[in-house]
């Protein structure tokens, strides 16, 4: 392991909508930042385990895996895995999270475990750790948005864009009340643009005219490429780096860093 780093920031990825580039975008922005040479950590918390499997862990791989470290019988040696890419990690998810919400709902501190449980990884030098959501408010966003520092919404350039973002927008809300004073939000970023649609471009505005500079400036297209890399395991850069899809990751991942520069 590198350098022990005392700054290191974890961001939830988060939209309860599904298929709006949540998993796409923890998998290629991560990607693209241990490109940039951070050292960077995925945490898979939704049971489809997409993230797993588009970094190239198989079923058989992923145990020991989320589930372990939330009933905290696993260090976190044990649970991180490296990837194909240098600088890339990941906590696997497995289809044991599924019916999580009622096996926590009697346990103490129950919205806290993943945030205790990554209380550590500073020690092992990590820049930015990911947490890519399931897509519902369930117990396990509660534990993201807790263990988190700020949230990236991805948004659908899709009519139903904006439905459901006000229920998302109070959940941190409450969150931040009650549970973690300092989670903000960190961007709201358009994926899956479609230039050549009215509607793209109609989504796009109305978000920006209400949101200004939350949005991040870099929009992620609608790129064919994107939706073929999670088949094969990897994130966009070692599947095609000359896409349009690579192009825009690796375009958000400089924009986020230069955020972050500007942060602290
Ligand atoms: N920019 C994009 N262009 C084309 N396909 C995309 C893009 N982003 C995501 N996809 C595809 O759309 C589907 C949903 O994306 P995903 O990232 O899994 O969303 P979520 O995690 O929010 O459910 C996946 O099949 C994914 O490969
Ligand atoms: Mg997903």
């Amino acid at each position: 392991m590198t350098k022990a780093s005392t700054s290191t920031r974890y961001i939830a990825i988060a939209n309860q909508k599904g298929g709006v580039g949540k998993t796409t975008t923890a998998i290629n922005l991560a990607s693209g930042l241990a490109l940039l040479h951070r050292k960077v950590l995925v945490v898979d918390c939704d049971a489809q385990a997409n993230a797993t499997s588009g970094l190239g862990l198989s079923i058989e791989e992923s145990a020991p895996s989320l589930y372990d470290c939330l009933f905290d019988n696993i260090s976190l040696a044990e649970v991180i895995r490296p990837t194909s890419q240098n600088g890339l990690f990941l906590i696997p998810a497995q289809t044991n999270l599924v019916g999580i919400d009622v096996t926590l709902a009697e346990k103490a501190e129950r919205e806290f475990l993943l945030k205790n449980f990554l209380s550590e990884i500073h020690t092992l030098g990590f820049d930015f750790v990911f947490m890519d959501c399931p897509p519902s408010l369930g117990i396990l966003t509660v534990n993201a948005l807790n263990a988190a520092n700020s949230v990236i919404i991805p948004l659908q350039c899709e009519y139903y864009a904006l439905e459901g973002l006000s229920q998302l927008v109070q959940t941190i809300r409450l969150v931040k009340q009650k549970l973690n004073p300092k989670l903000h939000i960190e961007g709201l970023l358009l994926t899956m643009y479609d230039h050549r649609t009215k509607l793209g471009y109609q989504v796009a505005r109305e978000v920006r005219i209400h949101f200004r500079d939350l949005v991040y400036r870099t929009t992620i297209p609608r790129n064919i490429k994107l939706s073929e890399s999670p088949s094969h395991g990897k994130p966009i850069f070692q599947y095609d780096p000359t896409s349009k899809g690579a192009e825009s990751y690796l375009a958000l991942s400089k924009e986020f860093l230069s955020r972050n520069r500007r942060k602290k």
